[in-house]
């Protein structure tokens, strides 16, 4: 497996990381999880400009163009021969004695990518999932795609434990997202999520399922769910880069409509895959 390091094509046994790295020590960084269908990026241009926005946020200069980076990871496919999976990006603050303070100017960012298996979670689309309710614990800059992934880490291993595919999250009764996916209610024929402001993080694929609701007549709400208004929903489901759109059946003990797959929910997945085809 080739590995790109900041513009380098490495082995994995070559590529050696710092112990003093601040995204080690820190989580001081951010990354992207970008699909591949059929040796092509999905949704490129969004994952850049999020991975930009992202370190921007934090001050990391990035030392590339979007342009630059976009041909560093076409490469990087191709050296790999990925025709179906993902890429894992990542940058860091580089690596300087620990001191929480930024490190000065000569420390340069750390920029690592590398090929990840994604495939189809096929049986969860086709049969839909279970949410465990939780409270997000997170900071208030979700927006960002940041490393620091401690609050959706133990979200998710205590869905899991609790026999749930993924968590649910709120902040005082009030829906935000999943750990690491987008969510959705379904009402009268409309989608519900939560806006796009810091409290979650801007998803690509909620983006693209935005523009396929509104290029399809489905009315798209970005309002916020509550934890008590789980009941009168029709359908739900979840979105993300490896999930794409995975029907939601069940929120603890509580069916979602019918407790199984719904209409829009279906539609959305159709169109979806036409758009991935
Ligand atoms: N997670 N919300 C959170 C908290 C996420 O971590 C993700 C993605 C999403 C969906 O975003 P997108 O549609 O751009 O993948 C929403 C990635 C896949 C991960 O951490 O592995």
């Amino acid at each position: 497996m080739y590995i790109l390091v900041n513009g380098e094509y490495k082995k994995r046994d070559e590529v050696a990381i710092d112990l003093e790295d601040r995204g080690h020590q820190f989580g001081d960084g951010v990354y992207e999880v970008i699909r591949v269908y059929d040796g092509a990026f999905f949704a490129m241009k969004e994952h850049m400009e999020r991975f930009i926005r992202s370190a921007e946020e934090i001050k990391i200069d990035l030392p590339y163009t979007i342009g630059e980076l976009t041909g560093q990871l076409e490469e990087l496919l191709r050296l790999n021969k990925t025709e179906d999976g993902g890429i894992y990006m990542q940058v860091t603050r580089g690596a300087a004695a620990r001191k929480h303070l930024f490190p000065g100017k000569d420390t340069r960012p750390e920029l690592t990518a590398y090929p990840i298996p994604c495939s189809k979670p096929a049986k969860e689309q086709e049969v839909g999932i279970s949410l465990s309710l939780l409270e997000d614990v997170r900071w208030l800059r979700c927006d960002i795609k940041s490393l620091n992934l401690l609050g959706n880490v133990l979200a998710k291993q205590e869905a899991h434990d609790r026999g749930a595919y993924e968590a649910l999250l709120h902040r005082s009764g009030m829906i935000t997202e999943g750990s690491s996916s987008n969510f959705y209610g379904v009402k009268n024929g409309s989608v519900f999520t939560h806006p796009a402001n810091n409290l979650i993080l801007n998803g690509v694929t909620r983006m693209k399922v935005e523009e396929l609701c509104r290029q399809n007549g489905i009315e798209f709400l970005e309002e916020r769910l509550s934890t008590e208004g789980l009941v009168s929903l029709d359908e739900a489901f979840i979105t993300s880069t490896t999930s794409e759109v995975i029907p939601v059946i069940k929120v603890d003990e509580g069916k979602i409509g019918e407790g199984i797959p719904g209409p829009v929910t279906r539609k959305l997945q159709k169109l979806f895959d036409e758009l991935i085809a």
